[in-house]
């Protein structure tokens, strides 16, 4: 009984969120990006990445209805210890009071020097990026992964979910590598995760 309540409440809460995902999709479809919120699945490979014993804060981009941001605080991270940006200022209300102790910054990921302007300097042990790089020009996607570098130490990972079939920011045109790092079928659309790094893999 208690376990087809769970189910019954997981399940609106999911529907809860697709809805509130739609519907920024319809006022601003290009900042959005994909249709449906990321899978669970997905956001839990996403997070894995977090190396919660370096004590460092991480950094999340492109928090939207806060599914990646709920994979990330279940790494054992202090929720004080995240930061995550979002530009819509839905998402960022909604994203307040669900994790009323994460710092939910509302700001553009392309210009951190102003949207982490109240934090300045810090050093964060990854980047989990969910803005929809394809919808940006490739120059400016190989910029926004460069700063991302400048903010972690030499061969922590920024990690990254596209759709496409590519790496949305070319290897060999900066100082980064690129890495596949997994392709996930339970996922709408099925997604591909995309590591970059400065320096060997720590
Ligand atoms: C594909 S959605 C992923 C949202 C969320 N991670 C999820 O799975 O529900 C991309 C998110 O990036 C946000 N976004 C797009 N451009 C951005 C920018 N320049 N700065 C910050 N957030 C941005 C969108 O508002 C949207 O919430």
């Amino acid at each position: 009984m208690a376990q087809t309540q769970r189910a019954r409440r997981s399940l609106a809460s999911r529907f809860d969120e697709e809805l509130r995902f739609f519907k920024g999709w319809i006022d601003k479809p290009k900042a959005v990006g994909a249709i449906i919120p990321t899978s669970a699945i997905t956001a839990r490979r996403m997070a894995s990445v977090i190396d919660v014993s370096s004590r460092l804060p991480v950094l999340e981009l492109g928090a939207g209805t806060g599914v990646i941001t709920k994979a990330i605080l279940a790494t054992g991270l202090k929720p004080s210890n995240l930061y995550a940006v979002e530009y819509s200022e839905e998402f960022v209300t909604h994203l307040r009071e669900t994790y009323p102790t994460v710092n939910v910054i509302r700001g553009d990921a392309f210009d951190l020097d102003e949207t982490l302007s109240d934090a300045p300097a810090l050093t964060f042990d990854s980047v989990i990026s969910a803005v929809p790089l394809l919808s940006f020009p490739v120059e400016q996607r190989i910029a926004y992964v460069e700063d991302l570098l400048t903010r972690i130490p030499a061969g922590r990972p920024v990690v990254q979910i596209t759709y496409g079939p590519r790496s949305p920011v070319p290897p060999l045109r900066g100082n980064y590598s690129v890495e596949h790092f997994d392709f996930v079928l339970r996922n709408i659309p099925p997604a591909q995760l995309w590591v970059y790094r400065r320096g060997r893999p720590s």
